[in-house]
């Protein structure tokens, strides 16, 4: 993967940072950006040389089997963030600041993220929202903590969205467009832009200097994203954006199926399974 080659910084074995991304930028190289829960997967992204690994409040759905994300705590994302680190050592770990974790107060912001630096060993905290999570930004980069914004379709609103849907239609892309200014002022280091329309995407994108990652947002954007389970095909319905590459779940049913009919056939375990 020749892109996120250049992103893994060469020779020198490192870590990527929020300094390659934006150099990225500069340079027009996009990267790919794949959600990671537990530190297997991520050994398999990280050597593939995917440069941003998220632990997603997604997680509620894919790991703990929610339907939405409120319900994760961050004691329920520390021990997938800290596998995540475990596993990878050359991407940037980015961990997610899940519902009611950062929404309260600037300081409440601070504690969250730090427990995810000190405890769990993430590179970056995301979380989401405008110009209401602004306080929580500016206090985070402040204490030195890189944030990734995420704009659009931010489902821990989904209750006041009124549901999965496209936003920043119409003059709410104005207001998109000036929360992703704001953002940046702020000192955000990259911008998730979710489920928008495509061109709006491109505007938010040539308009800032930090790089934009988009999921649903159209071909224009300085990155992707996908949760890995969508792009492996292990999602019963994924949504319109996603691409699967793989069909994991009809791999995996076809390989416990033939588990299932070696243990009662009596083939497995064979004389070469078997210690003497
Ligand atoms: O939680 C998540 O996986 C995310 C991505 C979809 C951007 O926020």
């Amino acid at each position: 993967m020749s892109s996120s080659t250049t992103l893994y910084g060469g020779a020198s074995g490192r870590r990527v940072t929020v300094r390659d991304l934006a150099a990225a930028k500069e340079r027009g190289e996009r990267w790919p950006m794949v959600t990671a829960y537990d530190a297997m997967t991520a050994r398999v992204f990280d050597s593939a040389g995917i440069p941003v690994l998220l632990v997603g409040d997604s997680a509620a759905m894919v790991v703990y089997g929610y339907d939405s994300t409120l319900p994760v705590t961050v004691d329920d994302l520390l021990p997938l963030t800290a596998a995540v680190v475990r596993g990878s050592s050359r991407a940037m770990v980015v961990a997610d600041l899940p519902f009611g974790s950062y929404q309260g107060s600037p300081q409440q912001a601070l504690e969250s993220a730090a427990r995810f630096m000190k405890e769990a060993g993430a590179h970056a905290v995301k979380l989401e929202g405008g110009r209401r999570v602004l306080p929580q930004v500016e206090a985070l980069v402040s204490a030195g903590i890189p944030v990734m914004a995420h704009l659009g379709l931010t489902p821990q609103s989904v209750n006041v969205m009124g549901g999965y849907r496209v936003q920043g239609r119409g003059q709410s892309g104005d207001e998109l467009m000036s929360d992703a200014k704001d953002l940046e002022r702020a000192g955000a280091f990259s911008v998730v832009l979710e489920c928008v329309p495509a061109e709006l995407a491109q505007r938010v994108t040539t308009s800032l200097a930090i790089p934009t990652i988009g999921i649903g947002a159209g071909a224009a954007t300085d990155a992707q994203v996908l949760v890995w389970q969508d792009l492996m095909g292990l999602t019963p319905r994924p949504a319109r954006f996603v691409k699967r590459y793989s069909d994991l779940a009809g791999e995996m049913d076809r390989a416990v199926r033939a588990f299932a009919d070696d243990v009662m056939s009596g083939r497995f375990p064979a004389p070469e399974h078997t210690y003497t």
